[in-house]
C-alpha cells in the first residue's frame, strides 16, 4: 500500500516505526509543514493517513476531497459536520481512538449504560489524563464514551508528563462504585489500528465511516 502520511509527529511517527520494524509491505510519503501536501501528490497514493492536528487537518480538507483517494484520519479536536463530509468521492474511516482494545471497552460500557434499568440513584463520571502537548480537552476518546454511556457524564481532564492516553470511567450509586480503566502504554496501538483500517477503508462504500463500528463488527462476527 502507498500511503500518503500526514503528520509525523508522536503519532504519525509510530506509523512509520510500526512499518519498518516489521518490513510491512507498505510505503509511505510524509507531508507535513515542509512537505505541504497538494492534490497532485497525495493522487499518487492508494491511502491518505492523517495525524494533523484536528485545525490544521480541517483546514486542508479541501485538497484532501479533491484528491478522491480515501481516508483514514485519527485527527481529533474538530466536530464532524455535514458541510465537512459534503461531496466525498471516497471512503473515509476516522476514529478518535484507534486503539482495537477500545472495542473491548465499548462492549463494556455498553453493558454499564444499561444502569437506569436497575438504579435510580446514580452517576457517571470520567477522568482523562494526557501529555502536556495534546491540545484539545476533553479528549476526544472521553466525549466518545460520553457518548456511548448516553446518560449524564461529568468529564474532568488532567495534562501531565507524556502520558499518552489514561481513561477511567467510574459509575457510583450510594453503597457501591465501579471502575473501567483503559490505559495506553504505547502509542503504537493507535499506529496498528490506523494501518488495519487502512487495509479495510478501500472495501467501503464511498462516505464517512467510524472506525468504532467496522471494528466492533470484526470484533462480534
Ligand atoms: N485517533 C487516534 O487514535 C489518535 C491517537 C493519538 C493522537 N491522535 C490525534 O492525532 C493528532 C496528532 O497528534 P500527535 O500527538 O501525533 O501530534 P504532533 O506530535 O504534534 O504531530 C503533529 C504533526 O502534524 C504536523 N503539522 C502541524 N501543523 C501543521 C501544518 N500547519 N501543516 C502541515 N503539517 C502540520 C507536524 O509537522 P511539523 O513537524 O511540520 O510541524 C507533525 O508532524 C491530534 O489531533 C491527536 O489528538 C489521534
Amino acid at each position: 500500500m502507498k500511503i500518503a502520511l500526514l503528520g509525523k509527529g508522536k503519532t504519525g511517527g509510530k506509523v512509520i516505526e510500526l512499518i519498518n520494524d516489521n518490513n510491512l509491505p507498505h510505503t509511505y510519503t510524509v507531508f507535513d509543514r515542509s512537505n505541504p501536501m497538494t492534490v497532485e501528490q497525495l493522487r499518487l497514493h492508494d491511502v491518505i493517513l492523517s495525524f494533523l492536528p484536528g485545525d490544521v487537518f480541517v483546514d486542508n480538507i479541501e485538497i484532501i476531497k479533491s484528491s478522491g483517494i480515501p481516508v483514514v484520519t485519527g485527527s481529533t479536536g474538530f466536530k464532524w459536520t455535514d458541510e465537512l463530509i459534503q461531496g466525498l468521492t471516497a471512503p473515509w474511516v476516522y476514529a478518535t481512538n484507534f486503539s482495537l482494545g477500545m472495542n473491548l471497552v465499548h462492549e463494556m460500557i455498553n453493558t454499564l449504560s444499561k444502569a437506569r434499568n436497575l438504579f435510580n440513584d446514580y452517576s457517571f463520571s470520567i477522568h482523562e489524563v494526557h501529555h502536556t502537548k495534546k491540545l484539545d480537552a476533553p479528549s476526544g476518546t472521553a466525549l466518545t464514551w460520553k457518548d456511548w454511556v448516553n446518560d449524564d457524564v461529568e468529564i474532568t481532564s488532567e495534562r501531565t508528563g507524556d502520558v499518552i492516553g489514561d481513561h477511567i470511567l467510574t459509575f457510583t450509586t450510594a453503597n457501591e462504585k465501579i471502575t473501567l480503566r483503559h490505559e495506553a502504554l504505547d502509542r503504537k496501538i493507535f499506529a496498528e489500528g490506523a494501518l488495519w483500517a487502512c487495509e479495510k477503508v478501500r472495501d467501503l462504500n464511498i462516505g464517512l465511516h467510524n472506525f468504532q463500528s467496522l471494528s466492533l463488527k470484526e470484533l462480534l462476527k
